[in-house]
């Protein structure tokens, strides 16, 4: 495992200190407000976890598996939503928690889902951003970090299923991402 990497991108400490500003944040903007924080699964099960005992507010959860797939014979990819909310989300305020907003196709995607079901408002917490990247224009609210156009690993991002449970975000050596496409 260790093989791979090159230096951690952030550790476990800088990552507690953000996510606790984040989680203050969040706290004061939702005061007093019924707030359903809705986690994407499957990469922000660890910020998801950590982001919410980070909020000192009554709220409650709810989570979407979203996945990426490549498509035959078609550039790009196509983004499949797995399941619905169990929550009501009409009138009510809705986090969606996202772990990386790349091209900003999934974020998009599961915003215009989320909007179906009328709630007060929906807005995005994103623990990594790469704004290089983006394709599509998409509202982010709070941002943990923003990384340049690099593979990232670890803290629940994955690369082929792989080093979610790496307790830091690493950044992954582009010769092995070479091997494996
Ligand atoms: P988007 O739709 O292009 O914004 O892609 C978002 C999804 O792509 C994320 O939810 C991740 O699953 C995956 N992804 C994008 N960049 C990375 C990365 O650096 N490491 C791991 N997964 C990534
Ligand atoms: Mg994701």
């Amino acid at each position: 495992m260790e093989r791979i990497f090159v230096k951690p991108l952030v550790t476990q400490e800088i990552l507690r200190t953000r996510i606790k500003e984040l989680g203050k944040q969040i706290s004061q903007d939702y005061q007093g407000k019924d707030l359903v924080v809705v986690g994407v699964l499957k990469g922000a099960y660890v910020f998801y976890a950590d982001l919410v005992r980070a909020i000192r507010l009554p709220l409650h959860i709810d989570f979407l598996i979203a996945k990426n797939r490549p498509v035959k014979n078609m550039p790009g990819k196509t983004i499949k939503v797995w399941s619905e909310l169990t929550e009501k989300i009409q009138k009510r305020h809705v986090l969606l928690v996202e772990e990386i907003v790349d091209s900003g196709k999934t974020a998009k995607l599961l915003v215009e889902k989320l909007l179906k079901k009328k709630p007060a408002s929906v807005e995005i917490c994103t623990l990594l951003s790469k704004p290089e990247n983006r394709k599509v224009q998409v509202p982010l609210r709070y941002v943990g970090f923003e990384v340049p156009s690099t593979y990232v690993v670890g803290y629940g991002l994955d690369y082929q299923q792989t080093y979610r449970n790496l307790p830091y975000l690493a950044q992954i050596d582009p010769a092995i991402l070479k091997e494996g496409s």
